[in-house]
């Protein structure tokens, strides 16, 4: 490679990812997360359902701080694919494509989120 063409003074500190990036990363890693977190829903909502004891096991676990901070982070996790799969789909449909919109509507979503996730933990909390 011609010494000229490399990159020089790369400062990574002043690299920033632009706020759709970081909507679109995020999505897709809340997704994988939310794909395997259903194991742990579902093995929870099988046992509460098998016999009324497994109901009081469950329902006795979620005493537990931990047990509460773990079903809140897999709520809020959901909660962000959710408001952004909706965007996703709503740019699909043609609008908010352009990156001003786009960005816009980034910002909206990332609040709505927000708020989703305070109010899973009021509920669970
Ligand atoms: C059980 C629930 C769900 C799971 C496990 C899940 C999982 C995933 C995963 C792993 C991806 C990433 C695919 C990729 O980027 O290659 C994805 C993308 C997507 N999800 Fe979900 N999802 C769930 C629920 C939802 C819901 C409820 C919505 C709608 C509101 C939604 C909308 C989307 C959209 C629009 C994409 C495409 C994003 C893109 O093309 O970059 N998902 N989902």
């Amino acid at each position: 490679m011609n010494k000229q063409s490399r990159p020089v003074n790369l400062q990574l500190q002043t690299i920033r990812f632009p706020v759709n990036a970081i909507a679109s990363i995020l999505h897709r890693i809340s997704g994988v997360i939310t794909f395997f977190a259903l194991a742990i829903l579902l093995s929870l909502l099988a046992k509460s359902l098998g016999s009324a004891d497994g109901f009081a096991t469950v329902a006795s676990w979620f005493d537990s701080f931990f047990v509460r901070l773990i079903i809140w982070l897999i709520a809020a996790v959901f909660c962000y694919h959710l408001v952004f799969g909706i965007r996703h789909m709503v740019m699909d449909c043609g609008y908010w494509e352009e990156l001003t919109s786009a960005t816009a509507s980034a910002r909206i979503c990332f609040i709505v989120a927000l708020v989703l996730i305070i109010l899973m933990g009021i509920i669970i909390w």
